[in-house]
């Protein structure tokens, strides 16, 4: 029995010991002592993780959002999702799943009439073809882009991420283990990646190009014959590409989406869409997005997925299929609400001194250029939500730190007294 309990307090010990060594790298903005307290170097989390930093956008929404609860009149333009309500009928499909007792696992990768009513879509509205069993249906397109690249990419692989970029993908990237390359794309190319850029990031490490267009931040949308450009070097050097499709339905003006796999099969081969149901429904908390991959790709989803999250809720799974098998003009008639507020905003900020932005294209935000006023982006965003009460996004969370995001999920209202505000910060300064 002594035996057994000193073994215990030599194993407890060893471990603490692992813990000391695993854990001595201090962060690099600590000053380090001559002398660590254990307590100190005894972290509990992973080397890997305590790299990563938090969701910004998210903090400055629910900053917003607390400021708003003790009363403050915030003009919040942080949201990354429509202010309207799921469509209803997308809520009665779902209603009924549950009324009929659909409350139960599905298959990991997804309810099969889900995944055929996405194989459709995908048909009609972009020209691919993907049998359902290529496609899994996950928890978000947030965490479709993580499945896709966990699936396809670890230590020793780069991944080239043309910037601004969706603030997820770098530490979904090393998070993976891979090592994200970021591609500084400028105002003047309407913040896209040029071939040649593309060219001049890759090396031999190089595994996957993230492409996201309709682009959050930036609004940019890539045309056909920029997408061939990509896909030619692409398909020529073997790279994959993540395409996050999501705010595919929300493009302005004669702008058209095109989504890169349908540019032939030797670049569908190697292309993983992603899309979902988030912003072009208006179903963000649903946590309904997907993939759609070649073969071996799509089978190491489908297994990360079986043994981490398996599929997204059953009855929302249900609201899903209403979503792509039902009226689509719910869709035309939040975009035209969207387009209003982007013509708004155009006119304002066109006349605001200090700031120039390109026109967006597509999704629901303005990336605002504040690089005149010399102040860097926390800095401008902190200033202006004490001082004005107006939430904006730093760019610095988009890897572009002379920059401001406004997103115009918001409304109308809202968006005049916010740009008054905003005018009247940039006039002083
Ligand atoms: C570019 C981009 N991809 C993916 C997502 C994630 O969408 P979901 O809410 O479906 O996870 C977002 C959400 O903001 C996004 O902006």
């Amino acid at each position: 029995m002594e035996l057994c309990r000193a073994a215990i307090v030599v194993k407890i010990h060893c471990r603490k010991l692992r813990l000391f060594v695993d854990n001595a790298r201090p962060p690099l903005s600590y000053n380090v002592p001559d002398f660590f307290p254990i307590t100190f170097l005894m972290s509990f989390v992973s080397s890997k993780i305590a790299e990563l930093s938090p969701s910004i956008t998210l903090a400055v929404t629910s900053q917003a959002a607390k400021m708003k609860k003790e009363g403050i009149d915030v003009c919040s333009f942080g949201a990354g999702e429509p202010d309207m309500d799921t469509p209803q009928h997308i809520k009665d499909a779902c209603l009924k799943a549950l009324a009929e007792g659909k409350t139960k696992y599905t298959a990991s990768s997804g309810l099969l009439e889900l995944r055929e009513a996405i194989s459709d879509k995908l048909k009609a509205d972009n020209g691919l073809n993907y049998s359902p069993d290529l496609i899994s249906v996950n928890c978000g397109a947030k965490h479709s882009c993580y499945n896709a690249i966990l699936a396809s990419c670890g230590l020793g692989d780069e991944v080239i991420i043309p910037a601004p970029y969706w603030t997820s993908y770098p530490d979904m990237v090393r998070i993976a283990g891979a090592t994200p390359v970021f591609v500084q794309t400028t105002m003047e190319s309407g913040y896209k990646m040029t071939p040649e850029q593309f060219e001049e990031a890759m090396s031999p490490a190089t595994k996957m190009v993230i492409l996201n267009s309709p682009s959050n931040p930036t609004g940019a949308v890539y045309s056909s014959a920029e997408l061939e450009k990509i896909a030619e070097i692409a398909t020529s050097e073997d790279i994959l590409i993540l395409s996050d499709e999501i705010y595919e339905k929300l493009v302005y003006d004669e702008t058209e989406h095109v989504s890169i796999a349908s540019l032939g099969k030797e670049v569908q081969d190697l292309t993983i869409v992603v899309n979902g149901f988030s912003k072009a429904y208006s179903m963000t908390g649903w946590r309904i997005g997907y993939t759609a991959a070649p073969r071996k790709i799509a089978d190491a989803i489908d297994t990360i997925q079986s043994h981490t999250t398996s599929a997204p809720a059953t009855f929302a799974q249900y609201g899903a299929i209403a979503a792509y098998r039902g009226d689509q003009q719910v869709i035309e008639d939040m975009r035209q609400e969207f387009d209003l507020r982007r013509g708004y905003m155009l006119g304002r900020f066109s006349k605001i001194n200090n700031v120039s932005i390109v026109e967006p294209k597509g999704a629901f935000y303005f990336l605002v250029n504040i690089g005149r006023m010399g102040i860097n982006s926390m800095n401008f965003a902190e200033k202006l939500l004490s001082r004005m009460h107006v939430a904006v996004v730093p760019g610095i969370a988009f890897g572009e730190d002379e920059t401001v995001r406004f997103s115009y999920a918001c409304s109308l209202d809202v968006i005049k007294k916010g740009l008054d505000r905003f005018e009247e910060f940039c006039r002083s300064h």
